[in-house]
């Protein structure tokens, strides 16, 4: 018995965000964005209209309904995201909520692995239809970024990046004979996790650093570390990313990862019939392409529209290549992610 992917649904927030509204915003410029990212918009949530839960929720419906099942037939919930609405609870079990399911009391798992934690959330919800634990698992990777980001001109290497969304979809065991997931890869290195991080607010009170008075902490021993005025003031309190270090490893682990899951299975490059890989740039995508040397037709990209989207990319683009016809029953579909921690991997699906 393999998991196959029974469902597929997305949501991004009605405002589009273009490189020139952001040119108002701080000192950037569309050729920049588009040259070095490919980007070319992004949907923004507006302050109080959505959360990533309540944007999971709505990808959810459309994957459940996809599945030809009701949102009370969904037996476990795995949420994967960054940018969480509270720091606890988890996001899962505001998404149950949302989806109006509370009183079936399944468990709803948080998961944070970034950039990779869609092609996480598959292999763990793989290995619980293997076994036969659960029958209709919804996995969802959603992101509220903007809210988070400092859209002013000290945070341009970050937040011109980043867009908001949802993507969700629903697992199921499949007996059909050579479909559903082949194999998933997922892999993790912390040596340098705060290359690209938010690190505050968080538990963290300077223990990794050799000099945390950047922090601004108080000298009492029992102190309130969680947040203080010198992170507000200097902006410590937004993601950091050493982009050129990420860049670089992100493609060597992008090929690396896919090729053993190729290796896994026996197939090659020329087999696959799409190549989903989670949307950081649209240069480090092409990178990808040329070291695997595949054809433009087999690789899938929509960062134009959307931004990266963390968890939610590799989802949204699934369902985008879906929309699209871009994916046919039988066809070979490798899904590939890396990102912060650093965190990466794979999966090969036959459709
Ligand atoms: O989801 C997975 C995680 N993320 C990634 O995979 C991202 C990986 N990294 C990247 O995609 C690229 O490194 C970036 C797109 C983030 C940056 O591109 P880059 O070619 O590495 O540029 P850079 O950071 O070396 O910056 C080059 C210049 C700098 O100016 P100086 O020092 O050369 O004068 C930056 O200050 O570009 C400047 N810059 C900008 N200029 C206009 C940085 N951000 C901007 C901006 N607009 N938004």
């Amino acid at each position: 018995m393999r998991t196959k992917i029974a469902g597929v649904g997305k949501f991004v927030p009605e405002t589009v965000v273009t490189n020139f509204d952001l040119e108002k915003l701080m000192d950037t410029t569309d050729q920049w964005i588009r040259e070095r990212t490919g980007i070319e918009e992004r949907h923004w949530v507006k302050k109080g209209e959505e959360t990533s839960s309540t944007m999971g929720a709505k990808a959810a419906r459309i994957a459940i309904e996809q599945a030809g099942i009701s949102p009370k037939d969904i037996d476990f919930i795995i949420f994967a995201t960054l940018s969480p609405d509270y720091f606890f609870p988890g996001s899962g079990v505001i998404l149950q909520r949302e989806l109006g399911i509370t009183d079936t009391e399944i468990p709803a798992l948080d998961i944070r692995n970034q950039c990779s934690g869609f092609v996480y959330g598959l292999e763990v919800a793989d290995q619980f239809i293997k076994t036969g634990k659960y029958k209709n698992i919804l996995l969802v990777g959603a992101e509220y970024h903007s809210g988070g980001l400092d859209i002013s001109t000290r945070g341009r290497g970050v937040s011109v990046l980043f867009g908001d969304g949802a993507g969700a979809v629903v697992l199921q065991p499949t007996e059909e004979e050579g479909k559903g997931i082949l194999t998933t890869h997922i892999h993790s290195d912390g040596t340098n996790a705060e290359i690209l991080s938010a690190k505050n607010p968080g538990m963290h009170g300077g223990y990794h650093d050799d000099d945390d008075s950047i922090y601004g902490y108080d000298d009492k021993d029992f102190s309130f570390v969680l947040l203080t005025e010198k992170m507000m003031d200097e902006g410590l309190i937004h993601p950091y990313m050493d982009g050129q270090a990420v860049f670089k490893t992100a493609v060597r682990k992008f090929p690396e990862v896919i090729i053993k899951a190729l290796k896994t299975t026996g197939y090659t490059t020329e087999d696959v019939n799409l190549v989903i890989p989670h949307q950081a740039n649209l240069r480090i995508s092409q990178f990808v392409q040329k070291i695997l040397k595949l054809r433009d037709d087999q690789m899938f990209n929509n960062i134009q529209k959307y931004g990266n989207t963390t968890a939610a990319s590799i989802p949204i683009a699934l369902a985008d290549a879906l929309g699209q016809g871009k994916i046919k029953s039988g066809d070979l579909v490798m899904l590939a992610a890396f990102g912060s921690g650093f965190t990466w991997g794979s999966a090969l699906i036959r459709w």
